[in-house]
């Protein structure tokens, strides 16, 4: 019985790990196109680790390269920098270090002679991602000693639109 991180290279674990986000505070609605439109986006500019014990899935994180669309990374260009785009872990085996191995993992694989900055978008409130970012050094970025934040607006497996404030953090790599 081990535990590997390893990249996820089939489509069946990323969809078991992505349910996750049909759970609330999300309540994503993820049709099949758009499961695979987001497997594919990791295949084609980034990268997708996935956690497994005994080869079943149990966490992933997804990392796509370059400044999102509208982000507030000012300091560096958009290839020096790469975006944390979710990170997953099943319910049943959470609280056990596993986002942030998954985090770790992911830091250690980035080449740190093109690469400056990671960063990630999480709720501004009742984040759960906040302090295992915080714990493997990122920051929250700020403007005038204010706390960046956005608004999202994304429809909830319900039907509801629901909006969110999110801020974003950085872990600075090498400049
Ligand atoms: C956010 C999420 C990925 C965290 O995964 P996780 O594997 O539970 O994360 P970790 O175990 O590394 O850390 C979680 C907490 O458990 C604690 N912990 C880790 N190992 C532990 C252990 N052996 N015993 C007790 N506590 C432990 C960590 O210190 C951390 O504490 P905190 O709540 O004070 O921050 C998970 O909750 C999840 O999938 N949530 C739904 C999706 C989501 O919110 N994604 C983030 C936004 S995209």
């Amino acid at each position: 019985m081990s535990s590997i991180v390893k990249k996820i290279e089939l489509y069946k674990d990323f969809k078991k790990i992505i349910q996750v986000f049909k759970e609330p505070p999300f309540s994503e609605q993820l049709t099949e196109k758009e499961m695979i439109e987001e497997y594919d986006s990791y295949l084609e500019k980034g990268v997708s680790y996935g956690y497994y014990y005994n080869d079943e899935i149990l966490g992933f994180i997804g990392i796509l390269n370059g400044i999102q669309q509208g982000h507030p990374i000012k300091l560096y260009n958009s290839e020096e920098v790469l975006y944390v785009n979710g990170i997953a872990v099943l319910k049943d085996y959470r609280k056990y270090g596993i986002a942030s191995t998954l985090m770790n993992h992911a830091i250690s694989e980035i080449d740190l002679y093109k690469i400056y900055a990671i960063y990630l978008r999480t709720n501004y409130i009742g984040s759960k991602l906040e302090n295992i970012a915080l714990n493997v050094g990122f920051k929250k970025i700020e403007e005038n000693g204010q706390v960046i934040t956005e608004d999202v607006t994304f429809e909830r497996n319900n039907g509801k639109i629901s909006t969110d404030k999110r801020m974003f953090m950085i872990k600075h790599l090498k400049k």
